[in-house]
C-alpha cells in the first residue's frame, strides 16, 4: 500500500466503502467525518451529483482518445477554464494524471524552454527544505522530505535546496501568514552566487508547504523570492497541487498572495478528486518560445497516455462548475476564522506543541511518544478513525486537516471535538 504502515494496517484495516459529502461510510456501516477531503482533493466533498453525471455522461459518449496527435473538445475546454482561474499571462495548460507527473512536466517543460532560448547549460532547479513535489524523481530531487529521498540514490543531479520557513520559537501557534521569515527568501541570492545564475533553470516552491505538515509563507516571502528570480532570470514554478482550487480561499495561491509564478502544478482539486487528473498552466513566453521550427515538428516530446483523458476532463469541468456556483473558493475564505479559531482550542491539549492554520487547512505537532518517532502521530489517527469516526491525516507526528470547502461550523467543531478526543486517548 502507498505510504501506509502495511503491517499495521493489516492488524487492524481501515476499510471505507462508500462515501457521501463530508463524510465516508466504512465497511460496516459506520459514517465517519472526513477532516482531510479525501487527500487534500475532494475539496466540493465527496460523491457530488453534477460530477458523478459528468463523468457516467462523458463514458457513455467518448471513453478516450488519444492525446498524441489527436484532440477531444473537454481537454481544451477543461484547459481554457483552468488557465481563466490563473493569473493573467498564465494562459496555456499541459495536461497529466497527478502532482507528481505535473511537476516532472514543469522541470521538463523549464528545461525545455532553457534549450530553445540557447540556454542549454541552465539545468540546475532549485526546491525547498521540506518541500513535497510528489514522487518522481524529478519531485523527490526538489523536494525536501528526508523519508522521501534518502533510500532512493542520488536523484537528478545540479540540484541545491533553499532552508525550510519554519521556526517554532518564532512562529508557534500562528494564524496565517507568520510575521518572521520572510529574509529567508533572500538565501536565493546566497544560491545564485555560489551555482552562477547562468547555471539555473527554474526555482520550485509550494507557496504554502502542505505535506511536510502546513507551512504557510511568511508574510512577504513569496514575493521577495520572485524578485531575486526576476533579478537573475530564473523561472519560478508554484507547485499548487494542494493550493489549487480554493484550500487559500482562491483559486490559486497567487492569487492570495499576489505573486504571479512562470508555471503552476495543479492537480487533486481540479476534479474534487473524483477521477486523477493533473497539469501544468504555462506563461504564454514560455509557450510562445517552444511553438518555433517546422509546423510538422513535435515541439516538446513529452506527454501520458492518458493526458487529459476524457472522463478525467469531464469531471474537471463539472467541478469547476460546483466551485464557480456554490461560491466555494469565497466560501473558504469566509469559513477561514471560523475553523482557525476552532482548531485553535487545541491548543493545551495533551502533546501539542505547536498549530498553524491558513485558508481552511491546519497542521498540528505532537509530541513524539518516547516508543518511537511518529509512534504518536500514527495512534491519534487510528484512535480517531476506530473510536471518534473521524479520518485525519498524519505525517511522522504531525497531524494535518484540510476538511472539504463544504464544511459548516458545526462540522467544523464536530472535527475538533472529535480530533480532541482522539489526541487525549493517544496522550
Ligand atoms: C505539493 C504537492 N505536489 C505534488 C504532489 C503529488 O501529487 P500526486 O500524489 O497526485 O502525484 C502532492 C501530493 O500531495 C503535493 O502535495
Amino acid at each position: 500500500m502507498p505510504f501506509t504502515a502495511n503491517r499495521a494496517f493489516k492488524r487492524a484495516p481501515r476499510l471505507i466503502a462508500s462515501a457521501e459529502g463530508l463524510h465516508y461510510r466504512d465497511d460496516v456501516g459506520r459514517i465517519v467525518l472526513d477532516g482531510i477531503a479525501g487527500l487534500w482533493c475532494c475539496n466540493a466533498g465527496h460523491n457530488r451529483a453534477p460530477i458523478v453525471a459528468a463523468i457516467r455522461e462523458q463514458a457513455g459518449r467518448l471513453d478516450y482518445a488519444p492525446p498524441f496527435q489527436f484532440g477531444h473538445g473537454p481537454a481544451f475546454a477543461l484547459a481554457a477554464r483552468v488557465a481563466a482561474l490563473a493569473p493573467p499571462g498564465l494562459d496555456h495548460v499541459f495536461l497529466c494524471n497527478s502532482g507528481s507527473e505535473a511537476v516532472d512536466t514543469a522541470l521538463k517543460i523549464a528545461l525545455a524552454y532553457r534549450h530553445a532560448r540557447g540556454e542549454g547549460g541552465r539545468t540546475r532547479f532549485i526546491g525547498r527544505e521540506r518541500g513535497y513535489h510528489g514522487v518522481g524523481f524529478g519531485g523527490i530531487s526538489v523536494g525536501g522530505l528526508p523519508n522521501n529521498r534518502s533510500v532512493f540514490g542520488h536523484g537528478l543531479s545540479g540540484i541545491d535546496h533553499l532552508p525550510h520557513t519554519y521556526d517554532r520559537a518564532r512562529q508557534a501557534f500562528t494564524i496565517g501568514e507568520p510575521e518572521w521569515g520572510a529574509h529567508l527568501a533572500d538565501e536565493l541570492e546566497r544560491i545564485v552566487a555560489l551555482h552562477d545564475a547562468a547555471t539555473i533553470a527554474a526555482v520550485i516552491v509550494e507557496p504554502m508547504a502542505g505535506s511536510t505538515g502546513v507551512l504557510p509563507p511568511p508574510r512577504g516571502y513569496l514575493r521577495r523570492l520572485r524578485d531575486i528570480c526576476d533579478r537573475h532570470g530564473l523561472l519560478l514554478i508554484f507547485d499548487e497541487v494542494i493550493t489549487g482550487f480554493g484550500r487559500l480561499g482562491y483559486a490559486f495561491a497567487a492569487e492570495r498572495y499576489g505573486v504571479t509564478p512562470d508555471m503552476i502544478c495543479f492537480a487533486k482539486g481540479v476534479t474534487s478528486g473524483a477521477v486523477p487528473l493533473g497539469g501544468v498552466i504555462v506563461a504564454s513566453s514560455i509557450h510562445e518560445q517552444l511553438m518555433r521550427g517546422p509546423e510538422q515538428a513535435i515541439e516538446l516530446f513529452h506527454g501520458y497516455t492518458y493526458s487529459g483523458h476524457p472522463l478525467a476532463c469531464a469531471a474537471g469541468l463539472a467541478a469547476l462548475d460546483l466551485y464557480r456556483d456554490e461560491g466555494l473558493f469565497e466560501r473558504a475564505r469566509a469559513m477561514e476564522p471560523v475553523f482557525a479559531e476552532a482548531v485553535m482550542r487545541l491548543r493545551g491539549a495533551p502533546n501539542v506543541l505547536d498549530i498553524r492554520t491558513v485558508g481552511l487547512a491546519a497542521g498540528i505537532d505532537l509530541a513524539p511518544d518516547p516508543a518511537g518517532q511518529g509512534a504518536r502521530g500514527f495512534a491519534v489517527m487510528e484512535r480517531a478513525f476506530h473510536d471518534h469516526d473521524l479520518v485525519v491525516r498524519v505525517s511522522g507526528d504531525t497531524l494535518a486537516l484540510s476538511p472539504p470547502l463544504t464544511i459548516g461550523a458545526d462540522d467544523i467543531s464536530t472535527l475538533v471535538e472529535r480530533l480532541d478526543r482522539a489526541i487525549q486517548a493517544a496522550a
